[in-house]
């Protein structure tokens, strides 16, 4: 097998917010594939960094009353501690707001200009007079121009589903100063992406794409490309534009490029050669794992920002879906927004890296810890059944034989069936299928389990007769234990380690089809602790946040992912509305309702499509309630609708009424249920 040249890398996650169970999917994804070639002996870095410029962090470091530059000396340490303490062994973690970054950065912009491929164009936008600052789109707020309704978000619409430009939002206010935003004029920079179209078409399709980012890409390439403004203007945290004073680098003009740097301040420790790995000639391979929400950035404008400026483009983009909790989107108030230190606070990050590893593959879909689920698998799998194998053989080798392995295999066959495992569990590793590669395992744990109940080796020591045969079963136990750590490893460093210590041996890819015979070990301690349920519901209490009323400042530099759960903590209660008489009241015709069907709303990110029974009639109904609701999980529950609101004509067909749901919004919305006993069409009083 020959050497490989290997660089991995994850997304960069923001400097503004903590590390949290959905960023750990992807860094746990990425740690097994990096061990994982380790292990198999290629020369593997992975690399990392915090990605620390734009607007909410300059606002979030402005609100806590620090600078830019300390409010993100103290995440990168905070995130740096997350990632040790769930095992995740980045060869370097570094940062955008580097020298290597600035270096890099300018390099690109200024090979792209040199080419041709960056434009300037005076656009209007809104811009708070008060903070004396452009608005991002998501620091506007104000009335859905499409129906009316009050207080969206500056660039689509809970109510109706609708999207649109900031500027034609209805009596727009700025979040930052609740100002009226007025439009002013700015020169910006673009990149010209469509003249990298026909580069993107022929990359899609060299296979370096899941079929479903391909697929995803067709259809932007349908769309037609558009040109992408890379500048800002001040004030702006971030690196200024070389020539043009008052212009900053759009953080994701940045971003990408932080993988280059966090790489070649590597190089600089270590003594590597960064050209080797990112000149256009180079025989290196390069990996990017990413959500799913940001293969826009990885697909299109990063190979066209690398193609443009002279350098070689990643042999592939990895996609993962998003993590859900129990079924739903992570959600502070119901305490599944669960934060990287408030598990370790309760639990084994173990338990977490094998859970996840034995639900992930190469697809794109969400993957869901169910908490219940995950309680269970790991303890019947880990606890029950690996860790089982190693403490019913331990004791006996320890306290009847010496400490020591005997010298030949009881059956070698078995043995034999375990390693010829090894090439068909790499080749799942490889094609990031640990799922699959977790499945063969526990089969053969389970048959090593089965080995060792029908030897009985408990029965054996107690017939002076039978010691020898004791004495080989436990070994031959010990060392089915040992090859199936060894598949384990990238996912069980730490397990693994102690393993090693207890069998004191290095084993390996190397090694691992050599049994140990004749063998001193270490006295066995636990590996692992069952999961106690205990510990599991202490985290979600202590990950729930009350819905305070506080400040609306925005504090998540992302607006359409899964930390925008954390947004809707800081949102204000709604303030009581004025009185209205009890005939006012009983104009309201409130029914019980029961939900036959629920299906997304194509076109409509926010909007569940549902049909409800209400009694003697069927009412179809669309509910801006996606971002906190599988539309499969609202089948056959009961709520409460206004039958008696006026029908409205919606883009997707008629609204005949509006369900009653409470919440701030995002994630943390809460449909009304009506106790067990209410029926279809009951009027609600
Ligand atoms: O979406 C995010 O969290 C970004 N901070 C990811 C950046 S990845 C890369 F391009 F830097
Ligand atoms: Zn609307």
């Amino acid at each position: 097998m020959s050497k490989r040249q290997i660089l991995i890398t994850s997304a960069l996650p923001y400097a503004n917010g903590p590390i949290h169970l959905g960023h750990l999917l992807e860094y746990i994804q990425t740690d097994i594939w990096s061990r994982f070639q380790k292990g198999r002996g290629h020369d593997c870095y992975y690399v990392c960094a915090d990605d620390a410029h734009g607007t909410p962090i300059m606002l979030k470091a402005q609100q806590q009353g620090l600078s830019p530059e300390q409010m993100i000396a103290q995440t990168s340490i905070e995130h740096q501690a997350d990632f040790k303490d769930f095992a995740i062994e980045f060869d370097q973690y570094h940062s955008t707001h580097s020298p290597e970054n600035q270096e890099l950065a300018n390099l690109i912009y200024q090979r792209l200009d040199a080419a041709g491929h960056i434009k300037r164009k005076t656009i209007s936008q809104l811009f708070d007079p008060e903070k004396q600052m452009f608005l991002p789109d998501r620091f506007v707020k104000g009335d859905c121009p499409k129906c009316g309704a009050l207080d969206q978000n500056g660039d689509s619409c809970d109510v109706c589903g609708a999207t649109y430009s900031p500027t034609d939002v209805k009596n727009p206010r700025s979040v930052i100063s609740g100002a009226t935003p007025v439009l002013k004029d700015s020169e910006h920079f673009f990149f010209d992406l469509p003249a990298f179209e026909q580069m993107l078409k022929d990359w899609t399709r060299s296979g370096s794409l899941q079929e479903e980012m391909a697929n995803k890409l067709q259809e932007w390439f349908t769309d037609g490309l558009q040109m992408w403004d890379i500048s800002r203007d001040a004030p702006y945290f971030g690196f200024e534009i070389p020539g043009a004073p008052g212009k900053f680098f759009y953080v994701w003009l940045d971003a990408p490029i932080g993988y280059l740097a966090s790489f070649k301040a590597l190089c600089k420790q270590r003594g590597l050669d960064f050209d080797a790995f990112w000149a256009k000639d180079s025989s290196a391979e390069v990996y990017h794992f990413i959500g799913k929400d940001i293969i826009y950035f990885h697909s299109l404008f990063w190979p066209a920002m690398l193609e443009g400026a002279g350098f070689r483009k990643p042999n592939a983009v990895f996609a993962h879906g998003f993590v859900t909790v129990n079924g739903a989107k992570m959600s502070k108030s119901k305490g599944t927004f669960i934060k990287a230190r408030s598990y370790l606070e309760q639990l084994n990050p173990e338990y977490l890296r094998y859970y996840f590893a034995s639900k992930l593959s190469a697809a794109i879909t969400d993957l869901d810890l169910n908490l219940d689920d995950f309680v269970q698998k790991v303890n019947a799998d880990l606890v029950g059944k690996v860790v089982n194998i190693a403490s019913r053989c331990a004791g006996f080798i320890t306290k009847r034989f010496d400490a020591t392995l005997a010298d030949s295999l009881a059956e070698p066959e078995l043995f034999q069936e375990f390693t010829a495992a090894g090439e068909r569990i790499a080749s799942h590793y490889e094609s990031r299928d640990y799922a699959r590669a977790v499945r063969e395992i526990m089969a053969l744990a389970d048959k090593a389990n089965q080995y060792i109940d029908a030897k009985a080796p408990w029965v054996l020591v107690k017939d002076e007769s039978k010691q020898a045969e004791a004495h080989a079963v436990c070994s031959m136990g010990l060392n089915l234990f040992r090859v199936l750590m060894h598949y384990l490893s990238p996912i069980l460093p730490t397990m693994t380690g102690q393993a090693q210590q207890f069998l004191q041996d290095n084993f390996g890819w190397h090694n691992y089809q050599q049994p140990l015979l004749n063998h001193r070990i270490e006295p066995f301690k636990a590996l692992m602790q069952r999961v106690d349920p205990a510990k599991v519901a202490a985290m979600l209490e202590a990950s729930k946040e009350n819905l305070q009323p506080q400040s609306a400042q925005a504090s998540s530099a992302k607006p359409s992912t899964q930390s925008s759960a954390a947004d809707s903590a800081t949102k204000t209660l709604d303030p009581i509305a004025d009185t209205i008489s009890i005939d006012d009241f009983a104009k309201i015709d409130l029914r019980i309702a029961r939900i036959v069907l629920a299906e997304p709303v194509e076109g409509a990110d926010k909007l569940i499509r549902l049909e409800l029974d209400i009694g003697n009639e069927t009412r179809q109904v669309f509910a801006g309630i996606k971002s906190a609701y599988d539309p499969a999980d609202l089948v056959g529950r009961h709520t409460v609708m206004v039958a008696n609101l006026a029908p409205r004509k919606m883009r997707f067909g008629l609204s005949e009424g509006m369900v009653l749901a409470a919440g701030p919004g995002g994630s943390d919305l809460f449909i009304l249920s009506p106790d067990s006993g209410a029926t279809p069409g009951m009027r609600v009083k």
